[in-house]
């Protein structure tokens, strides 16, 4: 990777990409793509406003900056996904359209995050094989499924370098993830900062995975730098760092927090979607191929957590 497009640089991991990326190899050479400016962007680099579904200027960028590597984070989340399932599909298929077909013209490695929303009930829920039944049952899935086939078609067929890992929920602190089921992991740090107090959608005992932005940030580099010849798979791998209920997760801010109090109202719509989701996936093949290694656990992440956004609520920010 030297010349990097990120697309959705606004968003949940792409905020914290976009910076990751320009620590590591420069700040000119990490270009921030947004369908419009947000503060979420740092601007220690390039931005250029960008709809990733007009491909002819997703071509103008790439071509001009001579970019050879695009992280397509574009994406309408599983909740958002079922309230507008014919946007969600037009939107998260159209962006990896566009990115594949402009990285077939320019010889661009590509990264598209897959999700444990590309499994569905059918799928062994415990440690989640890599190589399993996937029909999901909720158009962000479909989405998913559809997005690895192509990304593995276009590898097959033009011989295009593109890459991929299934997050789990991503947990972080610097922009609010928003429309996802796993949502709630993050929403109850902050709560726990602003109120002392938290109302879940999940129910209790409903098991998820779940991981730590920086684990997160670090599969998408070390995947996108991984020895081609070293990998089986492509699109798109199984990473887990951990799993948990929301009783766990309110436990551990519980024992730093000891007033915090967490009640239930459960969204029906984000339940069955959780139901239908494993409650943890098997990662050894991308241990294996390419030396995924998460570092972080419930307990470090909440340690963490609390301190960044008790940090931010004592300076006014949130
Ligand atoms: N975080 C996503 C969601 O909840 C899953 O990949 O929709």
């Amino acid at each position: 990777m030297k010349k990097i497009l990120v697309v959705g640089a606004g968003g949940q991991i792409g905020s914290e990409l976009t910076s990751h990326l320009r620590k590591m190899y420069g700040d000119s050479n990490v270009v921030a793509a947004d369908i419009r400016r947000n503060t979420n962007i740092s601007s220690d680099g390039p931005f250029v406003e960008l709809d990733i579904l007009e491909a002819q200027r997703l071509a103008y960028i790439v071509h001009k900056y001579d970019i050879d590597t695009i992280f397509n984070l574009v994406a309408l989340l599983s909740a958002t996904g079922e309230k507008n399932p014919s946007l969600a599909w037009k939107i998260n298929m159209g962006a990896l359209m566009n990115t594949l077909e402009v990285a077939t013209l320019y010889q661009c490695a590509v990264f598209t995050p897959s999700s444990i929303g590309a499994f569905g009930p059918t799928t062994p829920k415990d440690k989640t094989p890599q190589d399993t039944i996937m029909r999901p049952t909720t158009m962000y899935g479909v989405c998913k499924v559809t997005g690895e086939l192509l990304a593995d078609y276009y590898h097959q067929r033009y011989n295009i370098d593109t890459r991929s890992v299934r997050f789990p929920g991503i947990i972080s602190n610097v922009t609010l993830p928003g429309g996802g089921t796993t949502d709630y992991a993050v929403e109850i740090y902050y709560e726990a900062v602003k109120s002392g107090k938290f109302v879940c959608p999940i129910p209790s005992g409903m098991y998820m995975d779940m991981m730590y932005m920086p684990d997160a940030l670090d599969a998408c580099v070390q995947l996108m730098e991984a020895d081609p010849s070293k990998l089986v798979h492509r699109n798109s791998f199984n990473i887990a760092s951990m799993s948990f209920e929301p009783e766990m997760i309110a436990a551990a801010i519980k024992k730093r927090m000891p007033g915090f109090e967490m009640t239930y109202e459960v969204d029906p719509v984000k339940e069955a979607i959780a139901e239908s989701w494993p409650n943890s996936l098997d990662d050894t093949c991308a241990r294996e191929e390419w030396g995924w290694c998460p570092k972080w656990n419930l307990e470090t992440m909440t340690d963490d957590m609390l301190k960044v956004i008790g940090r931010k609520h004592k300076e006014g920010l949130i």
